[in-house]
């Protein structure tokens, strides 16, 4: 059965409803972000616990992934050849015309919510709490670039043009949204998509994409225009990325993943957006309690990994001593239930596999003058679910003040000041997002000014942007190649160039 949706309530992070207002980040523009499926309701929530009771033996995806496994270069040479020819039909439609499809795209996501979630359960280990908000956001993108599409027709004096094929290769943790998002903001730029979704991720993928294929067959546009991969070997990958009819790569991965592409051709027109090692800032201000919850939110959400994620917390003052946010924050951590997401209990998931040598390292190994506040535990055979572990005594330019995890860690770190706060949060190679709590003007003032990360949060979580309301991306070492932020105004115009416009009599 199909959820009952209830429009007036919407998740809690969402705050009010986007009605436009034409003063936010956009402009004036039809577009309200789409409700998450309300748990308090009865009937969704019968409806998500027979979604996880799929997901457990889940297979979904499986068939497109097989059906769609390039195994040789000249098969791969086939698939760019034909997504070039529907490069050509797509091309000639207008900006309008694309927003259409897009948002019958839009709707196609949505009636495949419970498949996607099921995918992200059964494949990532994806909580449905986190994986249903993620379909809202792919549906976001949709609706949202759908609306940029239209206004690529409408400016004057320049005319757009679109590359011709875009490669996304997409990550393992947002296995829905990042690869709608990238596919879709190329799609609606004019481009034809190859997408690759990561190995990890690749049923979670195939899901979205039959969405997106089913949204073309309603409208009788041949599905050559959107393709999809996975590669056998990784000479294939090399193939693609420097293929010379690729315009475009939207990669959305590790910092190290961005180079290696560059080394496969070096004018790569890659939009990247990359690691993160992102902090929280406590200021004695702060509201506490909401510290607090938010601290955990951000650490332990999909266990640690989002780019996106707190893995520090900088104790400003007397935060640092304080008996109270100390016995909150391990609180809040430490009831969460962690286990797989058809345990409908679960509010942490198990990691996507097991830790490599790094995650592990982070996970079971201090550093010089750091001990334990919470020891992770490995807590079942398969090393892939951990409980959450927060680790005190983080020095400055240490290796976990400087490295990125990605897992069920949280570090924390104590400041004199704001301005120490600040300093020990820029001095990461990153800045994907930031967060501060503090009820002082002047220190939100300050911090705005100085801290230096794409996404910054005032007394608020700092994982889950939501599209148009928090365009995403970073700077630093987080960001690689022309790159606006995903999910705001600007993102389409980097999927084409600029030509003058024909003058007409
Ligand atoms: N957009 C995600 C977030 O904000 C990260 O990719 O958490």
């Amino acid at each position: 059965p199909e959820p009952r949706r209830n429009q007036d309530r919407r998740q809690t992070n969402k705050g009010l409803a986007a009605h436009d207002d034409g003063d936010a980040p956009g402009g004036s523009r039809a577009f309200s972000n789409t409700p998450d499926t309300d748990p308090d309701l009865p009937g969704n929530r019968e409806w998500g616990r027979a979604i996880l009771a799929r997901a457990e033996h889940s297979t979904i995806g499986a068939e497109v992934v097989e059906r769609n496994t390039v195994s040789s270069a000249s098969e791969l040479d086939s698939i760019i050849a034909a997504a070039l020819d529907g490069a050509a039909t797509w091309h000639a439609f207008t900006g309008e015309e694309r927003a259409a499809i897009l948002d019958e795209m839009g709707r196609s996501l949505e009636r495949h919510r419970a498949d996607l979630i099921e995918a992200m359960a059964s494949e990532c280990g994806k909580t449905i709490d986190q994986g249903d908000p993620e379909v809202s956001e792919a549906i976001d993108f949709a609706h949202y670039y759908a609306t940029l599409a239209r206004e690529l027709d409408t400016i004057d004096g320049a005319q757009f043009e679109p590359s011709r094929l875009t490669v996304v290769t997409p990550p393992w943790n947002f296995p829905v949204a990042i690869p709608a998002g990238s596919t879709l903001a190329a799609l609606a730029a004019g481009s034809a998509v190859v997408i690759k979704p990561a190995k990890q991720a690749r049923r979670s993928g195939a899901v979205m994409v039959q969405a997106l294929w089913e949204a073309l067959d309603a409208v009788d546009i041949p599905r050559r225009v959107l393709q999809y991969v996975q590669l056998e070997d990784r000479s294939l990958g090399k193939q693609l990325i420097a293929h010379p009819d690729v315009e475009r790569v939207i990669l959305t991965g590790g910092y190290e993943t961005a180079e290696l592409f560059r080394s496969f051709r070096h004018d790569l027109p890659l939009l990247a957006e990359t690691s993160g090692k992102n902090a929280i800032i406590v200021t004695p201000s702060a509201d506490l309690d909401l510290a607090a919850r938010d601290v955990a939110q951000s650490a332990f959400g999909h266990a640690g990994q989002k780019c996106s994620a707190a893995s520090l917390v900088i104790l400003v003052g007397s935060v640092a001593h304080s008996k109270r946010f100390r016995n909150q924050l391990i609180d809040a951590v430490r009831s969460l239930h962690v286990g797989y997401p058809w345990d409908p209990r679960s509010q942490m998931g198990p990691v996507v596999e097991q830790p490599g040598e790094k995650l592990q390292r982070g996970l079971t190994q201090l550093g010089e003058g750091e001990h334990w506040v919470l020891e992770p535990r490995q807590l079942d055979d398969s090393g892939k679910l951990w409980s959450p572990g927060i680790r005190a005594g983080v020095r400055p330019g240490s290796e976990y003040h400087l490295v990125e995890y990605f897992g069920p860690i949280l570090g924390v770190m104590t400041a004199s000041s704001l301005e120490e706060a600040v300093a020990l949060a820029n001095q990461v190679d990153y800045g994907l997002t930031s967060g501060l709590h503090s009820l002082d003007p002047a220190e939100i003032g300050y911090w705005t000014k100085h801290i230096e990360a794409g996404n910054l949060y005032v007394n608020r979580g700092i994982t889950g942007a939501i599209v148009r309301r928090q365009p995403f991306g970073g700077w630093k070492k987080s960001a690689v190649g022309a790159g606006a932020k995903a999910g705001g105004p600007n993102y389409l115009i980097g999927l084409g160039s600029w030509a003058d416009a024909p003058v007409h009599d």
